[in-house]
């Protein structure tokens, strides 16, 4: 998956929920505002649907970088999914922590429907982050030998 020097671009997965993150995302991309092209965006339906497995399952498959979006607090449209995503995140990152993933490598982010511009700020903060971080080299003992 490596390259060298500056060639090296990072993956990265970008779960958003349907109602307001994904429509941010395509908001960004109807008003032009650019994000880069290592961002692949997974659409769910909540930021709760987000199993912290899946963000573990991410790293084991090569991401080198994870980051959640979806609605700002209070503006669930399942009431308090995004609360109870911000919890089990917490958790992650704590575990996250203790596995030696360095925390730049996971952010959560609520990024409304009317959000474009922030959401591809986000996006180029969070790729220029992980991009100088490095490749993840953690969790790759746990991919599967085929
Ligand atoms: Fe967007 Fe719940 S519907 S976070």
């Amino acid at each position: 998956m490596s390259m060298t020097g500056n060639e090296w671009k990072p993956k990265i997965v970008a779960f958003c929920c349907n109602w307001c993150s994904y429509a941010g995302a395509d908001l960004a991309g109807s008003g032009r505002l650019s994000y880069p092209a290592e961002v692949k965006i997974i659409r769910v339906p909540c930021s709760c649907r987000v199993n912290p497995l899946f963000i573990l399952k991410a790293f084991e498959r090569g991401a080198d970088g994870v980051i959640l979006c979806g609605c700002h607090p209070g503006d669930c449209h399942y009431t308090s999914g995004n609360y109870y995503a911000r919890r089990r995140m917490t958790l992650l990152f704590s575990m996250l922590d203790y596995l030696g993933i360095e925390r730049g490598r996971t952010r959560v982010e609520w990024v409304s429907a009317a959000e474009g511009e922030k959401f591809s700020r986000t996006m180029n903060e969070f790729v220029k982050t992980v991009t100088e971080l490095g490749e993840n080299r953690k969790l790759g003992d746990l991919r599967c030998k085929r």
